[in-house]
């Protein structure tokens, strides 16, 4: 009996394998840390081979784990780190370089010129996107320019491209299927938003040949059957989003304007903004959310470089903490934050500033500040940059978005969450199931399979867990001086610029 759904959750610093049951609850999980290469500063790359081994291995391990049979599996979903950009011979199924992740900054000069040339425009009305080094397409053109001999085997037709879900299905059906999904697609500023097709124009523009691209399907849907011995059957791989956009789902934010935030390693808004691709005109980027059946659903975007990743920053560099959980009593040690703020641009400075020469700064230290202060001004860095997407959302949408769902590891930071229903003035609420995103994948599998009948029948497992309702409302000098604080490290900003210039 075909009882569970397998989400392959593959994220940034770890690959996931989860089962879910028919009720969305998690019978098995496996999980594996992998290495991060930082080969210059601002640059980041993972093993794309350690990428699908700790994967292979995590889906064995979980369905071993709870003596699961595969005939149990009715489906797989992949949900990944989008934009991360992996290039690979079709013959060997080799990678020709590692995978360039989504936070690498070696591109950023390219961009500047790109910006300088006027192609802002054409770009965000064809993709949704704004020019800078976190989208994939310059990070393609940079292997193909970087790399011996890339450009010619590219021009015989010899390399693929993928983001990370086209490598895993690539290895998962042995080299046989090269596809992707139009939410992935979305992310890699080479795809047409409007026309839902690569754009031969963009194409042009950043010299990627065509035959390097998978091919965009839905993002529910059989693509393929597994090959080999992995499972041990062939088991179809039924589903397919970027992370967020399948946290989008895996929330049920299924209605225009409805919202949600995860909170990981950065932060990330997304909004359900119905059939048609609109665009933001406060540096929102526009993005394809899934696409099921004939129905494409558009989202805005605002990304967060820095959330979560302030807190491993203090407990890894400053050792204010040993773990991150300590960080809510730390900060709860006393009643604000002194005057402290920080700005954690230390990736530059995402939605809604898109500044990449923005540096992390610490503003308003005195000799009474302690390591508490530093602690809640961490903390409320984070709720302060979601703060600001919110208010792009809400002027953008000219909607006053009442309510905000939210995931994501810090999610479990109740001194967090009630801080950022403070000076957002709205409603956050916390679900049951925190597992957003594999859920999503799960969902977007079984719903192409049958093992779902519709999401009427899905929407009935969302829960509220807490919600956290404004009740501070003197957040006004805070919001002040958080304002100050952004407009400081912009100028900043400007010097490093010009000295990267010079
Ligand atoms: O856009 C990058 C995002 O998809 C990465 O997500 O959860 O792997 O940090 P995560």
């Amino acid at each position: 009996m075909e009882n569970y759904i397998l989400t392959l959750d593959q994220g940034t610093t770890s690959s996931r394998a989860i089962l879910f049951d028919h009720a969305g609850k998690i019978v098995s999980l496996a999980q594996k840390e992998f290495q991060q290469h930082y080969p210059e500063p601002g640059w980041v790359e993972h093993d794309a081979m350690e990428i699908w081994s700790s994967q292979a291995s995590v889906i064995t391990e979980a369905v071993s784990k709870g003596h699961f049979n595969t005939t149990q599996i009715a489906a797989i979903g992949i949900t990944n780190q989008r934009e991360t950009t992996i290039v690979w011979n079709r013959e060997t199924g080799k990678p020709i370089y590692n995978a360039i992740v989504w936070q690498d900054r070696r591109t950023a000069a390219y961009c500047d010129e790109l910006k300088k040339r006027n192609l802002s425009q054409l770009i965000k009305e064809k993709t949704g996107l704004i020019i800078d080094s976190y989208f994939s397409a310059t990070k393609i053109r940079w292997i193909l320019d970087h790399v011996q001999d890339a450009r010619e085997l590219a021009m015989e037709g010899k390399l693929a491209f993928g983001t990370v879900d086209s490598w895993l299905i690539w290895n998962l059906t042995d080299g046989e299927v090269h596809v992707t999904d139009v939410s992935n697609a979305s992310r890699t500023l080479l795809y047409n938003i409007n026309e839902l097709k690569w754009d031969t124009e963009l194409l042009t523009l950043f010299d990627i040949p065509e035959s390097m691209l998978p091919v965009v399907k839905s993002s529910s849907e059989v693509y393929a059957h597994t090959a080999g011995n992995l499972l041990g059957r062939k088991v179809a791989i039924a589903g397919i989003a970027g992370d967020q956009q399948a946290a989008l789902f895996g929330q049920l934010c299924t209605e225009k304007g409805m919202v949600k935030n995860t909170y990981g390693t950065g932060c990330f808004m997304l909004m359900n903004i119905g059939n048609q691709p609109i665009l933001s005109k406060n540096n929102l980027v526009t993005t394809i959310a899934w696409k099921i059946g004939d129905q494409t659903v558009y989202a805005f975007e605002g990304s967060i470089f820095i959330a979560g990743a302030i807190v491993q920053w203090l407990r890894d560099e400053l050792k204010l903490i040993k773990n991150s959980e300590e960080i809510e009593a730390l900060a709860a040690m006393v009643p604000d934050n002194g005057g402290v703020y920080i700005v954690p641009a230390f990736t530059g400075l995402g939605a809604p500033y898109w500044n990449q020469h923005a540096r992390g700064t610490i503003f308003g230290i005195t000799r009474g500040t302690n390591d508490s202060h530093i602690a809640r001004a961490a903390l409320e860095s984070i709720a302060f940059q979601t703060m600001d997407v919110l208010t792009a959302m809400r002027t953008d949408a000219n909607l006053e978005i009442k309510e905000l769902r939210v995931d994501g590891g810090a999610t479990r930071n109740n001194l967090l969450l009630q801080f950022q229903a403070d000076i957002m003035n709205a409603k956050v609420i916390r679900p049951e199931i925190t597992e957003t995103t594999a859920i999503g994948a799960a969902y977007l599998a079984g719903l192409a399979v049958g093992f779902w009948e519709n999401l009427d029948e899905i929407k009935k497992q969302w829960q509220t867990d807490r919600v956290f309702s404004p009740q501070e409302n003197n957040t006004k000098e805070l919001i002040g001086k958080w304002n100050a604080a952004i407009a400081a490290a912009l100028f900043w900003a400007e010097s490093e610029s010009n000295t990267t210039k010079n």
